[in-house]
C-alpha cells in the first residue's frame, strides 16, 4: 500500500499505471486552415495518437454572433487531417455533446465551467458575455472525455490559451497545454476561419491590424514601455485605414490579463476590430529579450 499525500505524488504513480502511449488533442471548429495545421503537426510530431476534435460549440456564440453562418466542412476537414497524419478526428453533433443549441443560459442548462470573471470580462469578453465560460465548458469536457496527455492551442487565441491554462491549474487537469505561435499569410493577416467572409477589398483592408501591431513592436524594440505610447501607435497606424473599426486595443499581462501601464517583463498587444461585418483579433507578445 502507497500513501501520496501531495497531488504531484499522487499523479506520477497513476501515470506509471497508464498505458504509456500519448496522446495529444488539438481541440477545434473546423474549417480547417493552416494555421490549424500548424498545430496538428506539432501534435503529430510529439504524440503516438492524435485526436482532432471538430465542434462548432454553441455555448461559446452569442445570441447575435455566427453560429448559423460558421463555415462547416467536415469532409474537407477529414481530408486535411488524414494527410497531415491524424489518428482520429471526433466530430460530435450538439446533442452528443449534451450541449444546449445556443449559449442564451449555458448555466441554467449545463453544468459550466467559470473561470475568473477577471480573465474573462476583459478584452474580448467585454463584448462577447459568456463566450469564455463556453470555450472552457467545451474544452473541460473534451478534456474529460479523451483525456490527452498534451492539448495545442494558438496563440492567436491568446485570451483563450490564457484562460483554458488556467482552468487547467485550477481544476488540477492532467495535461499539459500547448502554445503554438500564430500563423500568418504573407501580407501579416493572422490565418482565421472567419478570413472566407472577407471580400477582397476588406481582405486588403485588414491588413492593416497586423502592420498597427508591428508598429507598436518597432517602438518596443526601440526602448518604449508605456501603454498608452504603444497603444497609440497602434491607433495612429489604424487610423490611417478607417474601414477597419477598432473595437479595443489593449496591453495586458500575457498570463494573468490585467492591465499593463507599462511593460515590465512582458506585454500582450491585442486588437479586436470590425472590417466589415466580420470581427477578426490579433495580438503580439512584447517581451524582454
Ligand atoms: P478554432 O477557431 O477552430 O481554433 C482552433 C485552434 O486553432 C485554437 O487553438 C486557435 O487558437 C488555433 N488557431 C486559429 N487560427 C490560428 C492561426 N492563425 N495560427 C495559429 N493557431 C491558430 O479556438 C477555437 O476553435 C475554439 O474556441 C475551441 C478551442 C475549439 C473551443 O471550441
Amino acid at each position: 500500500m502507497h500513501l501520496y499525500k501531495t497531488v504531484a505524488g499522487l499523479r506520477s504513480a497513476l501515470a506509471s499505471r497508464r498505458d504509456r502511449r500519448a496522446i495529444g488533442l488539438v481541440p477545434t471548429m473546423g474549417a480547417l486552415h493552416l494555421g490549424h495545421a500548424s498545430l496538428i503537426q506539432r501534435a503529430v510530431a510529439e504524440n503516438d495518437i492524435v485526436v482532432v476534435s471538430i465542434f462548432v460549440n454553441p455555448l461559446q456564440f452569442g445570441p447575435s454572433e455566427d453560429l448559423q453562418e460558421y463555415p462547416r466542412q467536415l469532409e474537407k476537414d477529414c481530408r486535411v487531417c488524414e494527410q497531415y497524419g491524424v489518428d482520429i478526428v471526433f466530430a460530435p453533433t450538439v446533442e452528443e455533446m449534451g450541449t444546449p443549441p445556443s449559449q442564451e443560459s449555458p448555466s441554467s442548462t449545463v453544468t459550466a465551467v467559470v473561470p475568473p470573471p477577471e480573465m474573462t470580462s476583459v478584452l474580448c469578453g467585454q463584448f462577447r458575455p459568456g463566450h469564455f465560460q463556453g470555450v472552457a465548458t467545451i474544452v473541460t469536457k473534451l478534456f474529460n472525455i479523451i483525456a490527452p496527455n498534451n492539448a495545442y492551442f494558438g496563440e492567436k487565441d491568446a485570451q483563450q490559451l490564457a484562460i483554458l491554462r488556467r482552468v487547467v491549474k485550477d481544476l488540477n487537469i492532467p495535461v499539459e497545454v500547448k502554445a503554438c505561435p500564430t500563423v500568418r499569410e504573407a501580407s501579416g493577416l493572422a490565418l482565421s476561419s472567419r478570413n472566407q467572409y472577407l471580400s477582397e477589398t476588406e481582405r486588403e483592408q485588414a491588413k492593416a491590424i497586423y502592420r498597427s501591431l508591428q508598429a507598436a513592436r518597432k517602438a518596443f524594440c526601440t526602448g518604449e514601455r508605456e501603454a498608452f505610447k504603444l497603444i497609440n501607435i497602434v491607433k495612429q497606424e489604424l487610423a490611417l485605414t478607417p474601414e477597419v473599426k477598432v473595437q479595443y486595443v489593449e496591453l495586458v499581462h500575457p498570463q494573468t490579463l490585467t492591465r499593463l501601464e507599462k511593460i515590465e517583463e512582458a506585454g500582450l498587444l491585442a486588437i479586436a476590430a470590425y472590417v466589415g461585418s466580420t470581427r477578426l483579433i490579433d495580438n503580439v507578445i512584447l517581451r524582454h529579450r
